[in-house]
């Protein structure tokens, strides 16, 4: 028996494959500075490219970013951050570009605000941040 493969076939083989790739995107590793906590190393970092969004009267999903306390309270969907495991952590996975729906890319792509993506050091930071128990 002959097995034709057609070449729609192919591309959707092709499409799912590439989009498999993307879920399983490598994080970038955590930085391995010690004594990372949000006041020194992340607390730039969220002032620069989140709290614009995320502070204030109608944060977006529910979710502060302006101090410890409300980082680690969360969201709409609850928690954000999983201390201890950052590789679990929904905002790991939202500034890293790792989730499979890009509406939860953060920040935005192409926001109206113009705030770039963060570096992998940035993101390497905020993953020892929160290996480290997110203090
Ligand atoms: C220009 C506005 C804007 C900026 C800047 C921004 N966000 Fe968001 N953020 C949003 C919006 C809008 C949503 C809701 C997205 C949705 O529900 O589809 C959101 C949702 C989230 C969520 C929850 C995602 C989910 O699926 O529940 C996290 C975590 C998050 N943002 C983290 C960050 C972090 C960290 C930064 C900075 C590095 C940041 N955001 C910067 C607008 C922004």
């Amino acid at each position: 028996m002959t097995v034709t493969i057609k070449p729609t076939t192919i591309a959707l083989l092709a499409t799912f494959g590439l989009a498999l790739a993307a879920v399983a995107a490598d994080l970038p590793p955590a930085s391995a500075k010690t004594g990372v906590t949000y006041a020194t190393d992340i607390k730039p970092i969220f002032d620069n490219s989140c709290v614009k969004c995320h502070s204030g009267d109608k944060p977006k999903a529910h979710l502060k970013l302006d101090s410890l306390e409300n980082a680690l309270k969360g969201g709409k969907d609850g928690k954000v951050l999983t201390a201890g495991d950052s590789a679990k952590s929904l905002i790991v996975k939202c500034v890293a570009h790792a989730t499979s729906d890009p509406d939860s890319w953060m920040p935005p792509p192409h926001n109206r605000a113009n705030i770039g993506p963060l570096t992998p050091e940035q993101i390497g930071l905020i993953r020892a941040w929160i290996d480290q128990g997110a203090k």
